[in-house]
């Protein structure tokens, strides 16, 4: 089938790639000239610096002008075509709605361009960008407008995680199709023949405004099993002594009724998607004049959780941040990914530098760039100058009297050693993934551990140090076995 991808970021990218392995001719289109010239070159380094996903750059090398086209000019590529993906960006407003400028541009643009076709086989028009429910009726009366004739509308959602879009394109367990008609049915299931039938991959055909309501209603839950562990699990074992979080974990999901996914606790759940899904969802509902209480509780502890461990380490710490020196490790929102959108870490550095600190020495393995380039611009906060970047973990801790662990970065796991030949106690280190499994020897060594989950762990030599440089003064020592 000849099909076009409209927006070729996150999602949109790693889809046509997908689309273009099964033997469709694939017509990728963005705007955004420098990115598509990026792609054109097949290469990893450029195609990375966009969307970094394993197995991406491989895929589009494969396919490229043989099943894969990228274009800015989707004029040239409309005739024939038989799908069109929107991929396009609906980023949030200021008051929770989407933002849907972006994708009613891109609707308005191809509705013109459909109005003048000659061959006027039939074309489906399908949104794969998350929009409010409604949103595949309002595009199809922006086909109207122009007088766009024999077209459908679907709703075809999109789960993919970050991190892995490559594989949970190739292998997805849900492919949710909202259509009005069995002829539209019909073309998708051409699309997706892979999926259709299969053994273990659910293909759901339903209405658009189904498929709408599955992809908020999917991506709230998410949050809500991820806010209910990190707003009840994370405290009660902060709180109460002699809980292990991870005993925890095993025993409460060991019910067959319980997910396992969504227990860990973590300093709260970034990326581009739950923040804003949620948001939009609450938004849809109140104007429908529904309650929004238990919606509105996720989002408050999901935005919490992202400062939590900087409050804890003022309340219970005891640690002045005030012109300390912070290590910051982990700026994306999750690891194997260079997107900060909604990353904690953002939140952190606002927070830390809005309570005086001296200079964040900042430290990720992918993130770097995109960090330099989009969010810590000068021009933006000039406070951002305090931000430093690094090349190693081991180059950012040096120097520092605090750690911060936003990312769950693998390598962060052997941080223990790192730490120890790098710096010297007084020292605080803040973990919001639970990255150190060794803390205890970390604290056999006199450095202070705070993890996301988990007591305050205090340095052996606390009181005898207690004092100096004023982060220990009247931390209360907890036992290990306390974790
Ligand atoms: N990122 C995710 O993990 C994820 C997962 C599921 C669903 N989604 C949803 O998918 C949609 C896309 O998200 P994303 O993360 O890929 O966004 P993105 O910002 O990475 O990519 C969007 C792309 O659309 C392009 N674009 C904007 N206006 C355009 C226009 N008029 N014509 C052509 N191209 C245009 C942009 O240049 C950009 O390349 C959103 O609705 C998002 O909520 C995202």
């Amino acid at each position: 089938m000849k099909i076009v991808v409209i927006g070729t970021g996150f999602v949109g990218l790693p889809h046509a790639a997908v689309l273009s392995e099964y033997g469709h001719e694939v017509y990728a289109y963005d705007i955004d000239a420098a990115r598509i010239a990026a792609y054109q070159t097949g290469e990893a380094d450029a195609i990375e610096r966009y969307v970094n996903e394993p197995g991406l750059a491989d895929s589009v090398a494969e396919n490229i002008n043989r099943y894969l086209f990228f274009t800015t000019d989707i004029a040239n590529v409309v005739d024939g075509a038989d799908v069109f993906f929107f991929c396009i960006n609906t980023p949030p407003k200021r008051d929770g709605s989407t933002d849907m400028t972006y994708y009613l541009d891109a609707a308005h643009h191809l509705a013109g361009l459909l109005a003048q076709r000659q061959n006027l086989s039939r074309v489906v028009l399908v949104n794969k960008s998350t929009v409010p429910i409604g949103t595949a009726r309002l595009l199809e009366s922006v086909m109207a407008e122009h007088g766009v004739a024999n077209f459908g509308i679907a709703s075809n959602p999109e789960f993919l995680a970050q991190g892995n879009a490559i594989e949970g394109s190739r292998r997805p367990d849900r492919v949710v199709i909202g259509a009005d008609t069995a002829e539209d049915m019909h073309i998708l299931r051409r699309v997706y023949s892979q999926f259709v039938n299969h053994v273990r991959i659910r293909y759901l055909e339903t209405t658009p405004e189904t498929a709408e309501a599955i992809k908020y209603m999917s991506n709230t839950l998410l949050l809500t099993y991820i806010s209910f562990w990190n707003g009840v699990g994370a405290r009660l074992a902060e709180a109460m002594p002699n809980i292990r979080m991870e005993d925890l974990k095993i025993g409460v999901t060991a019910d067959a009724r319980i997910s396992t996914w969504g227990s860990y606790v973590s300093n709260g759940a970034g990326g581009s998607c739950f923040g804003k899904d949620i948001q939009s969802l609450i938004y849809q509902l109140n104007r429908a004049g529904r309650s929004t209480d238990l919606l509105q509780a996720v989002y408050n502890i999901n935005e919490y959780q992202k400062i939590y461990l900087i409050e804890r380490a003022i309340h219970e710490a005891h640690f002045s941040f005030n012109q300390k020196t912070v290590a910051l490790l982990g700026l994306s929102f999750k690891k194997r990914t260079n997107d900060m959108r909604d990353s904690a870490a953002l939140r952190v550095v606002e927070s830390l530098l809005a309570r005086g600190v001296r200079a964040i020495r900042a430290y990720d393995p992918l993130a770097v760039d995109e960090a330099r380039r989009n969010w810590f611009n000068p021009d933006k906060n000039y406070l951002f100058e305090r931000i430093s970047y690094h090349a190693t973990a081991q180059e950012a801790i040096s120097g520092s009297d605090a750690i911060y662990i936003s990312t769950d970065w693998e390598e962060f796991r052997g941080l223990a050693r790192t730490i120890q030949t790098t710096v010297t106690p007084p020292y605080l280190i803040m973990d919001g993934r639970r990255m150190i499994p060794d803390y205890d020897t970390l604290a056999t060594a006199g450095f202070d551990y705070l993890p996301v989950g988990g007591p305050l762990l205090c340095g052996r030599e606390a009181d005898a140090m207690s004092g100096e440089n004023g982060h220990r003064m009247t931390a209360r020592p907890v036992p290990s076995h306390a974790l």
